[in-house]
């Protein structure tokens, strides 16, 4: 949906709830809410020594997707602690807190909570405590910095004209959360969502982002190329899957280089080869794996069905039969991250006057996925990328590094951004729709 689209949409939605605003409607500003004031709250010790202890115990316990029970557990233990009303579970172990005045307008804010597979290789105080599991992409301090934006919330919830949506989901990484969120219904009346990543080349205060296509559509193949294997020295006796895998992963690099549009930015890429296991002979069959990713839908539709045609093609050639897997039960294709063009005008007056402009930066699309693009198929959205870097400190190391590290002094400035983004939407998007529907609809009510 085009900006104007949903403002025209939020503009109905919006109307059938007036009755609840005529009480304050003489006011049009909400100059209670200390929005310029958000980082030095978020920076107090009372916020960030509450975001740094939150975000240490989650990252000694790191928990794949949809098995995130105690850190679904700790989030819920916060939001009591806060007095912040919630539903869980949703999506499993997901948790969807509420502050404000449980009416609309609903503008929401999300936080991932999963880990993955490997080894942490940091050697510190509060290295993960599970083998084989690590916080390596940060989305233990997106939880972290999502509650201290409660926290700041929370505080002035009586001068927020709406309701704030605190979305913490399972299963980022592969899982596809995000849209087992969307599925569950509760962001129905939500009029946009704010998501961030950590970065660890953008400087730490500073955020990036873009307006459209900023992470890739991306999607999962493996195939299993079948022949008939037999002794390496008698190879007209055995059908060889070897060589018709090698001229398959040729073919497959063409797709993209001799059809594609130049301009039209793709990727094929073959990640896994799996097949034989002597020098000597001939195996029966081989399996390829790999992933391929697209910033439009059509293109991303193109690739899934020429890898098809390439693989089981190609092997036909060199008499192999070939199967292809797009392994949507585990690994659900994610389409590509869509910034809304309006929220990304939103987005730089926020920051600009949070961070100052100078620290909002455009940054080119990331052939990388985001299953944040689930929310921007069912509602407007946008998502950045937070800085965390130190010119004076060693290089950081990026996402899904075993040697990743948080630079905890970005904390406050994706609470602080969290809360403005979703308390300056409230306020503006009043100011803006009240006045012009008050005078029309105050008498039919
Ligand atoms: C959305 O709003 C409608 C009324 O317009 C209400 O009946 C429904 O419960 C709301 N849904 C959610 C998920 O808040
Ligand atoms: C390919 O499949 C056909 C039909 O099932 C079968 O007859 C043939 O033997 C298979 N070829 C190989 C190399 O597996
Ligand atoms: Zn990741
Ligand atoms: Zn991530």
């Amino acid at each position: 949906m085009g900006f104007s689209k949903w403002v025209n949409l939020l503009f109905i939605i919006f109307n059938c709830f007036l009755p609840i605003f005529s009480d304050s409607s003489s006011s049009t500003s909400n100059d209670n809410l200390p929005i310029n004031k958000f980082l030095d709250l978020a920076k107090n010790p009372q916020v960030f020594d509450w975001m740094v202890d939150i975000r240490r115990k989650i990252h000694e316990n790191p928990e794949m997707g949809y098995e995130e029970f105690e850190t679904s557990e700790l989030i819920r233990a916060k939001l009591d602690e806060l007095g912040i009303p919630y539903k869980h579970p949703v999506a499993v172990t997901g948790v969807i807190g509420y502050i404000g005045t449980g009416l609309p307008p609903f503008v929401a804010i999300r936080a991932d909570m999963d880990a993955l597979l490997m080894e942490e290789l940091v050697e510190w105080e509060h290295k993960s405590k599970v083998p084989g599991k690590m916080h390596a992409c940060g989305h233990d301090a997106h939880v972290a910095m999502l509650l201290g934006a409660a926290k700041i919330l929370k505080e002035l919830e009586k001068d927020l004209p709406g309701t704030v949506v605190l979305v913490f989901q399972p299963a980022e990484e592969g899982g596809g959360g995000a849209k087992k969120i969307v599925d569950a219904g509760v962001l129905k009346n939500v009029s946009a969502i704010f998501g961030l990543h950590v970065n660890h080349d953008t400087s730490l205060g500073a955020v990036a982002s873009r307006s459209g296509p900023l992470f890739a559509g991306s999607g999962f193949f493996e195939a299993i190329i079948s022949g008939k294997g037999g002794h390496a020295a008698i190879p007209q006796h055995a059908i060889d899957p070897i060589v018709a895998a090698s001229n398959v992963i040729v073919s497959l690099q063409h797709i993209v280089s001799r059809e594609a549009d130049p301009l039209d930015t793709q990727v094929v890429t073959v990640g896994n080869f799996q097949g034989g296991g002597a020098f000597n002979v001939i195996p029966d069959s081989v399996t390829i794996g790999g992933t391929f990713r697209a910033f439009s839908h059509e293109s991303f539709m193109h690739l899934r069905n020429r890898i098809e045609q390439v693989i089981t093609g190609q092997a036909a050639v060199h008499r192999c039969n070939a199967t292809v897997n797009f392994l949507q039960e585990e690994k659900i294709f994610f389409p590509p991250t869509i910034n809304d063009a309006g929220l990304h005008d939103y987005f730089r007056s926020v920051a600009g006057s949070l961070l100052g402009v100078d620290k909002v930066n455009d940054m080119q699309p990331v052939m990388g996925g985001e299953d944040f693009a689930f929310y921007q198929q069912a509602l407007p959205g946008y998502i950045f990328l937070l800085g965390m870097r130190n010119p004076s400190a060693e290089p950081l190391h990026i996402v899904h590094s075993p040697y990743f590290k948080i630079n905890e002094d970005a904390l406050p400035y994706g609470a602080a951004l969290h809360a403005s983004l979703a308390a300056r939407y409230l306020v503006e998007f009043r100011q803006e729709e009240v006045p012009v529907v008050e005078g029309k609809y105050h008498d039919e009510l």
